[in-house]
């Protein structure tokens, strides 16, 4: 796809550096409201989660409230499978996602409490014991915050959550971001690093959950913006200090970053207004406005439940690992348009869907600035496509929801996260009338404290 003039700054922000993000990194799997359901999976006790073990532990839910958080759900507009490529992304936080209310636990001990599904945990809060399941998010956050210098005080945490089942819109990273700011602020800490955290709950993805996935879930939901959707550049954020060598306590806060007063101007990417932060170059984080004016977004759930861990993800990503080996490059970042004619299938089929993807996510930061909404509808069904026929992460309940979405009258659809199952998300022009299990999303605020 020709890559048009005007496209503006989400482009190729650190071309030229070393490769940096390929390494272990964020994931999006199934989960309930607020934690994976994950049935019957290793580590659930058997009869289902209400029997837990863990039921014996004093409840999470006595004594005063140190800290509230919470963590959105996120919405990816276009760029899948990009974001562990060092590529282009385009999500946006929603306003649904996980709370977490935090109390003191007087006797050392860390104790969870999953409302929606009746499930707990206890655990030591130095050194926590590994688990499988929705246990293993919450272990894995007090273990890396841990680790990266922050000391965690012992807390009882009780988790909610609106985000719809495992619906692919990223429960996971909300999860781990309400519980992350939640034990800072209990602990005493002030606003972290947003960046190095987004790392940090990305490898809870990768070394805690087994899920070998990307920034852009930690991300999206850490950094959402009201009214904008964020262009990402994985290279660019995958450039900061490993988060295991932040300084502990508190890191310099990192306010939303926002493009310099001047460029946000030119752009139209922040309104008119810009809020200190930094430069979007340095950043890897660009807010786009998502002017949408009387059409719509909406999801709708495919019925078909995804376990990225469990699915053909890790799959996708050792082949895209073994794609640049045979190219002799560190990310397909710097894969030319030429790359996929050298390579074996399929391996020159995911190139293809990856070099193109990037793409795509340029033409929809350049729809959405000229407000040209039919061509982000265009830009959603060829990303669809790709993800069908090249990166082959369909299903088939997942291509009758988006074949019934276009036959309503949507301008385009395309799956959303990682594949095999989750949501469809689809771009209505005014006046068409919405199916009734269709969810609307809109970009709401990033991750953050709430009052107590
Ligand atoms: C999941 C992962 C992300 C990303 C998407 C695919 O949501 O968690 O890191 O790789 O799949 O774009």
């Amino acid at each position: 796809m020709d890559r048009p003039a005007n496209v503006g700054r989400c482009v190729d922000m650190t071309d030229g550096q070393a490769a940096g993000g390929g390494g272990a990194r964020s994931a999006e799997v199934a989960l309930d409201s607020s934690v994976p359901p994950r049935p019957g999976e290793p580590g659930e006790p058997a009869g289902g989660p209400r029997r837990s073990r863990m039921r014996r532990g004093r409840p999470a839910g006595r004594g005063p409230v140190t800290a509230v958080a919470f963590g959105p759900g996120r919405v990816n507009l276009v760029g899948e499978h990009t974001d562990y490529n060092d590529g282009l992304c385009l999500p946006f936080a929603i306003e649904l996602g996980v709370t977490v209310r935090a109390r003191p636990s007087l006797d050392g001990l860390m104790r969870m409490h999953a409302v929606d599904i009746g499930s707990h945990d206890v655990f030591p809060a130095v050194a926590p014991p590994r688990v499988e399941g929705w246990r293993s998010f919450a272990r894995g956050v007090v273990a890396l915050l841990t680790e990266a210098g922050y000391s965690i005080r012992p807390a009882r945490l009780t988790i909610t959550g609106t985000l719809p089942r495992g619906a692919g819109l990223s429960s996971s990273a909300a999860l781990e971001v309400a519980l992350a700011l939640a034990l800072l602020a209990h602990s005493g800490h002030g606003e972290p690093d947003r960046r190095q955290l987004a790392g940090l709950l990305s490898r809870v993805e990768n070394e805690w959950v087994g899920a070998r996935t990307g920034l852009l879930d930690q991300t999206a939901s850490l950094f959402g913006r009201p009214g904008h959707a964020l262009c990402l550049d994985v290279r660019a954020l995958g450039a900061i200090p490993a988060p295991g060598q932040a300084p502990g306590g508190v890191p310099a806060p990192g306010p939303l970053p926002a493009p310099p007063a001047s460029a946000a101007r030119a752009s139209g990417a922040d309104g008119g207004r810009a809020t200190p932060g930094a430069e979007p170059a340095a950043t890897g984080i660009e807010p786009v406005r998502l002017d949408l004016g009387r059409w719509r977004l909406v999801t709708v759930d495919s019925g078909v439940r995804h376990a990225i861990a469990a699915s053909g993800y890790n799959t996708r990503r050792a082949e895209c690992a073994r794609a640049c080996e045979l190219l002799g490059i560190g990310s397909l970042r710097d894969a030319d348009q030429d790359a996929p004619g050298r390579l074996p299938e399929p391996l020159g089929r995911r190139v293809r869907h990856v070099l193109a993807e990037n793409e795509r996510v340029r033409l929809a930061v350049a729809a959405l600035r000229a407000g040209d909404l039919p061509e982000l509808g265009r830009v959603l069904d060829a990303s669809h496509a790709s993800l069908r026929d090249l990166y082959e992460v369909s299903v088939p309940e997942v291509e009758a929801t988006a074949a019934r979405l276009r036959a309503l009258g949507a301008a385009g659809a395309r799956m959303v996260g990682g594949g095999f199952g989750g949501s469809v998300l689809a771009l209505f022009p005014p006046g068409r009338r919405l199916p009734a299990e269709a969810m609307r999303v809109a970009p709401g605020g990033p991750g953050r404290l709430l009052p107590r």
